[in-house]
């Protein structure tokens, strides 16, 4: 009979969802199915409320009141390129790091060729650690923006964003932090942090469903949106709109996705996000301890500030065999390979085969983790030659 499954994948998207996110993306669709701000009949109304009220989710999450300055977009993806494509113009100079996803690090690659923008890349240390001093000393008076990620997709290891923050500020630079791996994992209270732009997911650690995600805009910058479409706001214009948040939300948004995005942030909010980020933390802690006691495996950047993703190899195995071992023989899902983030395999040494990758998420277990322990050492008993 077929194992129950264990899901260690949470950083590519949340396995479980609280049944709440599953109830409301279904009362949306069954009640409240129709197109947001576009007609005046109730059931649009309706619609239109969901998505404000997961404005106000967010903002509640992040604790930023400017509702209207909280994008809906699609995923972190689409949320980073409208800053990217947005504010970077010939000449100018972008600093990032090492660490990033593809997410970022091509569309600023497409723009290095299209417009010529100059592309620093920090790197980091062995741990994916980056020394805010050399964003620092990279500043040039073209600098334009600073994007940095909250926590690496790869190793978990969590960037001091608050410095880097700082530093672009005192500078006059404008900072972009991609929160898809720290949105509910990394406390970020806006009011004592303000960010110029975070870009957030909301199908991994916020629980929604795949297909939603947000921009945070600090101030109503001169950003020339990716998109131009229906808003449903000044339909007697063939103009876009140049308020937020309608410049950059042309066509129909996902209410029903959104619908589970707010429930996912209201089961956070109702937790509160420090109990979940510090179970998350002992479980983590947990598996890296486990993994430690197994002579055979590397873990990476093990000792480091962190989110609840771990990478590590099996020596001498390539990490797909071990993923689809763990699979098919044990029922448990985990990543392998680079994911999407080559430049961070170059910097901890695991390119080009990349790493396993065990991300956890609040609705794991210990004897999950037991389980995964004793599933590793099966295959290394295995495979002793
Ligand atoms: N960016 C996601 C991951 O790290 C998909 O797996």
């Amino acid at each position: 009979m077929r194992k129950k499954v264990v899901y260690f994948d949470n950083a590519a998207t949340s396995g479980i969802k609280p049944p709440s996110v599953i109830k409301a993306i279904c009362d949306c669709l069954k009640k409240k199915n129709a197109n947001p701000g576009r007609s005046g009949h109730s059931l649009s109304v309706k619609a239109a409320e969901i998505i404000y009220s997961c404005r106000e989710k967010i903002g509640e999450l992040f604790n930023f009141d400017k509702t209207e300055n909280i994008i809906l977009t699609k995923n972190a993806t689409e949320s980073l390129n409208i800053v990217i494509n947005g504010i970077l113009n010939t000449g100018d100079e972008v600093i990032t790091t090492s660490m990033e996803h593809n997410s970022v690090l091509r569309p600023l690659t497409y723009l290095k060729e299209k417009r010529h923008i100059k592309v620093t890349i920090i790197n980091a240390d062995l741990n994916g650690q980056i020394n805010p001093k050399d964003i620092l000393n990279s500043i040039s008076d073209k600098t334009k923006l600073i994007v940095v990620t909250s926590a690496s997709n790869v190793t978990g290891t969590k960037m001091d964003v608050e410095k880097i923050r700082e530093i672009a500020q005192y500078n006059n630079i404008k900072i972009l932090v991609d929160a898809a791996q720290g949105a509910g994992t990394v406390k970020i209270d806006f009011k004592k942090s303000p960010f110029d732009f975070i870009a957030i997911t909301g199908h991994k650690h916020l629980f929604g469903p795949q297909g939603t995600g947000a921009l945070i805009i600090k101030n109503n910058e001169e950003l020339e949106p990716l998109m131009f479409g229906g808003t449903g706001s000044q339909s007697e214009k063939i103009i876009h709109p140049g308020f937020l948040p309608d410049k950059f939300e042309s066509g129909t948004l996902n209410t029903p996705g959104f619908a589970g995005l707010s429930a996912g942030i209201e089961f956070i909010l109702g937790k509160k996000i420090e109990n979940i980020i510090s179970y998350e933390k002992q479980l983590t802690n947990y598996l890296i301890k486990k993994l430690k006691e197994i002579e055979e495996i590397t873990i990476y950047a093990a000792n480091v500030e962190r989110v609840s993703t771990v990478s590590f190899n099996i020596n001498g195995f390539q990490p797909s065999e071990v993923a689809d071992y763990l699979d098919k023989n044990h029922g448990i899902c985990v990543r392998s390979g680079l994911h999407c983030a080559p430049e961070a395999h170059k910097t901890i040494n695991t390119f080009p085969n990349g790493t396993i990758r065990f991300s956890l998420s609040y609705f794991n277990t210990k004897e999950e983790v037991d389980t995964s322990i004793n599933a590793l050492k099966s295959f290394i008993i295995k495979n002793k030659n």
